[in-house]
């Protein structure tokens, strides 16, 4: 494995590959790497001729307040597990070359950019738009694999990727989980023995609301009542939202028809967790829904 601090090197190695006519899989990462980045990474190997994992902690995506300096750091570690997991290239590179001095060029996707992580992080998916356009115009990948444990951010990246006319491929990877539920997040190390047991109330809650829909019960402040509720009763959380909505839009409904996201964001202690999942409405409730409507599917 190929290992690139620099912007110029990375771009001779992308066109020696383009030369060879090889096809390349991106995965952009903020590092520290656990068994999702781990499985985003297999994932593109399995779908391209060769692995480009960028290993950037952007600060431009932190806010003032935010856990950017404490943001745990191992790139040695990180760069064997990728080794390993038969990735072509591992690119880590410098704050100053890719901000530097003077730099004054943003991306910012609107509208998805606001509610859910966007109403208490403001400037935060501007800093994930700009650096990822930023790596995809270094790396010309021709797809790039994003976790849905992030599902905002997938959304604003494919939404910026069509606005732009930026010739990659995103591709959506499913939530990768502990045995017993906990999404894997690099900043689950920040959890202490007693919050790794509040962080279990996230998924916990997920679940419950899932049975309530496989119940029949698809009215969204019901839903919403429940999942505050389970977290409430959890020593150390605080709910930041609780947001049931449209997948694509990502605006909230009333009641769900079809699919709904419904995505969470919960402080464990002084640790932000977020998680989601989407809500599917079975299909005979849409056949009786459409019936008191008057109308057969
Ligand atoms: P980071 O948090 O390091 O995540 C890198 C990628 O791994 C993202 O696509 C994220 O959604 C995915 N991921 C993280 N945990 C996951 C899990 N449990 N299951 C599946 N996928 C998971 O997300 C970022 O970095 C940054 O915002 C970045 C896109 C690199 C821009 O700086």
């Amino acid at each position: 494995m190929k290992i690139i601090n620099s912007i110029s090197h990375m771009r001779k190695q992308v066109l020696l590959w383009r030369q060879e006519r090889l096809s390349i899989a991106m995965v952009p990462t903020m590092g520290f790497f656990h068994d999702g980045h781990l499985s985003l990474m297999r994932t593109a190997g399995n779908k391209a001729d060769r692995v480009v994992v960028s290993l950037f902690v952007n600060p431009a995506q932190f806010g003032p307040n935010e856990d950017l300096n404490r943001y745990p750091r191992d790139l040695e570690r990180d760069a064997k597990l990728a080794e390993d997991t038969g990735v072509s290239c591992l690119f880590y590179p410098d704050v100053k070359d890719i901000y530097p001095p003077g730099f004054q060029t943003w991306i910012r996707v609107d509208g998805l950019s606001q509610g859910l992580c966007g109403t208490s992080r403001p400037e935060h998916f501007r800093g994930v738009a700009t650096i990822v356009a930023k790596l995809f115009i270094i790396v010309r990948p021709d797809m790039a694999i994003f976790g849905q444990k992030d599902f905002q951010q997938l959304q604003v990246i494919r939404r910026m990727v069509m606005d732009l006319n930026i010739p990659v491929n995103i591709i959506a990877h499913p939530i990768v989980r502990e045995p017993d539920g906990l999404a894997l997040s690099s900043r689950n190390t920040y959890l202490n023995m007693k919050e790794r047991e509040s962080a279990l109330s996230l998924f916990q809650a997920l679940q419950i609301a899932e049975k309530m829909v496989a119940s029949g019960n698809i009215s969204v402040p019901e839903i919403i009542r429940a999942v505050k509720k389970h977290i409430q009763s959890f020593s150390n959380t605080k709910i930041d939202y609780v947001f049931l909505g449209h997948p694509e839009s990502l605006r909230p409904c009333r009641e769900i028809v079809g699919e709904a996201l419904l995505a969470l964001a919960v402080w464990v202690g002084k640790t932000r967790l977020i998680d989601n999942t989407l809500l599917k409405q079975q299909a005979n409730q849409a056949h009786q829904i459409d019936k008191s409507k008057g109308s057969e599917i």
